[in-house]
């Protein structure tokens, strides 16, 4: 129970103003620079979404080809970085290798990450590497062959490219760019409102970035998708789910995928990823992990009344790919750095350090004992 004046976990908190993301967590609504996520997910692609969130409006299809074409150009490593990278331990977590690769990658270009010098250049830059630092990773711990730029491939096409080491069906594709889009941003999640204070004390993009990969990690947050992949995994079979799920919420777990602190109604992310979990599970003639979600769905909804959130059918669909659970993370990671980076330059445009007040419950007039005399 939170003390009076508390907002524990800053619940309702209305901390800045932003042009970027809307919710609408009772309608169950999001809209990225005034345009619902239904029709960008049905209509754009990720280059013209990143584009959308970083300029405020969307491109021309030649502003849209020069994007992509500035992806293609950006994605190689600084060969001291893929250098520092193949010291990495294999068996780390992919998001702990991503997050001090971005770090390094500041080292290595040292203008870019100048603070006061992040520019939507930067953000563009940490866009098009964010899938080469996973897939250089990801192929070495596999024994897969170099990654390569690719600059011919869209971002999501590249990103099933720098993973599988093959190039994905048109189907494929657009599964993973839809996913893309609707990871791109989402307000003041908690990874976004981390890199929004790194930047609010004027410190650099590289940075900002930095802060939000480790933010996304936890499993309350991005890491969300990997776990509920191994609930399925655990469950095995729809008849199973009922018993499992139930014995899960009688020791008061929680079943990953679902709930939200501002959807009050289904996500619709997990409205549009659900279709895709269908159509690609269909396409492969693997319905498997989806009559198993719908199955677990109506089970937490009955017993808890929870909706789910993003990450219950992007796992679904990357593994029909046959990419492995633990890259989930990170490639929702290669998507939301538009939005982090979009936050972030927002950021330095109305910059007030954001620093918030804790209200202390502990002593103050305790008497100072030299160490010499403490017992225990
Ligand atoms: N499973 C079971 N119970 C849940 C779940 C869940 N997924 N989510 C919330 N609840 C319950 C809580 O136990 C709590 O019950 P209680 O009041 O009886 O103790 C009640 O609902 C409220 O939960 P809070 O944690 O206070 O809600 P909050 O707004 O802080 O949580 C969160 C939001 C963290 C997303 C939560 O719903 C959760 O843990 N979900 C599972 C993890 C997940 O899917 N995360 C991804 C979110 S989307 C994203 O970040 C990309």
């Amino acid at each position: 129970m939170a003390a009076p004046g508390v907002q524990r976990g800053l619940e309702d908190v209305v901390a800045l103003e932003s042009r970027i993301c809307f919710i609408d967590g009772h309608r169950g609504r999001l809209i990225y620079q005034g345009y619902d996520i239904r029709d960008l997910a049905a209509q754009s692609t990720f280059e013209e979404v990143a584009y959308l969130l970083w300029y405020g409006r969307l491109p021309t299809a030649s502003q849209s080809n020069d994007l992509r074409a500035r992806f293609g150009a950006l994605r190689s490593l600084p060969p001291a970085l893929v250098e520092r990278m193949d010291t990495m331990p294999v068996e780390s977590n992919p998001m702990d290798v991503l997050r001090t690769s971005v770090s390094a990658l500041a080292l290595f270009e040292p203008d870019e990450a100048r603070p006061g010098a992040s520019s939507i250049g930067g953000a563009q830059r940490l866009t098009a590497a964010l899938p080469t630092i996973i897939g250089t990773f990801h192929r070495r711990r596999s024994g897969l062959p170099t990654i390569r730029p690719r600059p011919e491939l869209s971002q999501a096409a590249y990103l099933v490219y720098a993973l599988l080491d093959r190039e994905p069906t048109e189907l494929e594709t657009r599964a993973v760019d839809v996913a893309l889009i609707l990871h791109a941003d989402h307000e003041l999640n908690a990874s976004t409102f981390a890199a929004r204070v790194t930047a609010s004390t004027l410190s650099d993009l590289y940075s900002a970035v930095t802060s939000a990969v480790g933010t996304l990690k936890g499993p309350l947050h991005g890491g969300a998708n990997e776990r509920v992949m191994e609930l399925l995994d655990e469950i095995g079979t729809p008849e199973l789910a009922e018993e499992v799920v139930k014995s899960k919420l009688s020791k008061h777990e929680r079943i990953m995928g679902f709930g939200h602190r501002v959807y009050k109604v289904e996500d619709p992310r997990a409205t549009i990823l659900r279709e895709w979990s269908k159509k690609v599970g269909e396409a492969k003639g693997n319905l498997r992990y989806y009559e198993l979600l719908r199955k677990v769905e109506e089970v937490v909804h009955r017993e808890k009344g929870l909706y789910p959130n993003v990450d219950l059918y992007s796992g679904s669909i990357y593994s029909l790919l046959g990419i492995p659970h633990d890259l989930f993370t990170p490639i929702f990671a290669s998507s939301r750095v538009a939005g982090w980076t979009a936050h972030v330059l927002e950021e330095y445009q109305d910059l007030r350090l954001i620093r918030p007040t804790a209200k202390y419950v502990g002593a103050t007039d305790l008497a100072y004992v030299p160490i010499s005399e403490r017992t225990g």
